[in-house]
Formats: C-alpha cells, structure tokens, sequence
C-alpha cells in the first residue's frame, strides 16, 4: 500500500517571494518530487490576532472567543503529516506572526487537544511543564 504524506509549508514573512517563501517552496517541491501531498501557507495572508489572556480556553475549557483565521489554521495543522515552518529572524528571534500564533495555540492544550503529545506525555503534562516550571 503506498501512503501519500501530507506535507503543510507555512511561510511566516510578509515579503511575498521573499528568501522564506522561496526556501519554503524549494522544501515542498522537493518533498513533491518525493511523492507527497504538498501545500503552502502564507501565514500572513491569514487574519491572525493575538491571544487576549482570558484563559476561559485552559480553565474552562471554553472555545476561543476570538474571531479570526485560527481554527482554520489549526485545522491544516491538524491533517498535515508533516510541518515545515519558515520565518525570517527579526531582532534574534522569530517574526513576531510565529508567536502570535504560538500563543493562540494555548486553546489546543486542553482536553480537546488532538493527540500531538509525544510518548506518553499527555497534552496537560506538556502544558504544565511549558507554563508552570
Ligand atoms: C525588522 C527586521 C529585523 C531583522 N533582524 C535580524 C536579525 O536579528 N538577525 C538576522 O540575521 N537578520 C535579521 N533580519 C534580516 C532578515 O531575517 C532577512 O533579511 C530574511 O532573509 C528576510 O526574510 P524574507 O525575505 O522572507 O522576508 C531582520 C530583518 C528585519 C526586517
């Protein structure tokens, strides 16, 4: 049986065909040249807005109130087989979309968190271990 992996690019830099787009592109066709699925992403085609702190989705387990392109995005995460994640260094560190969406992705760590734990580490452990050491 052959398994076709799905493989998600996600460009983190406004430049359109700028070095990120075009290294991130080099990857996915190389990895279509390999027989997978490929797709790309323009992380800042996407309406993303900040987390707001109110933590309903950790102690309440609430959906995200927030209205924007974020379970959209977390949805592709979720299917893809594969993330190759590309960002230009601004100030030492990466564009500040990448953590922009890393903190909205506090709403996946609760009980509805599909399972991206790795071992035996459930999402609550990997959660506590990211906040409270
Ligand atoms: C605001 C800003 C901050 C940057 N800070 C750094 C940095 O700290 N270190 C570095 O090596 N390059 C830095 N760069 C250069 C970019 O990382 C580099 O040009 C990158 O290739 C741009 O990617 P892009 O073409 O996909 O936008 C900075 C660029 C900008 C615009």
């Amino acid at each position: 049986m052959v398994i076709y992996l799905k493989i998600l690019g996600l460009v983190g830099s406004y430049r359109k065909l700028g070095n990120t787009e075009v290294l991130i592109r080099e990857a996915l066709m190389s990895a279509a040249e390999m027989g997978a699925e490929v797709e790309m992403l323009r992380l800042t085609d996407l309406n993303i807005k900040p987390c707001k702190g109110c933590m309903a989705c950790v102690f309440k387990k609430a959906d995200c109130k927030i209205e924007d392109d974020a379970n959209f995005l977390f949805s592709k995460l979720f299917e893809a087989d594969g993330i190759i994640l590309g960002s230009p260094i601004y100030i030492f560190g990466p564009a500040g979309i990448i953590k922009m969406i890393q903190d909205r992705f506090l709403q996946n760590l609760g009980e509805k968190a599909p399972d991206f734990s790795r071992g035996d580490e459930s999402p609550e452990s990997l959660f506590e271990s990211m906040v409270y050491k």
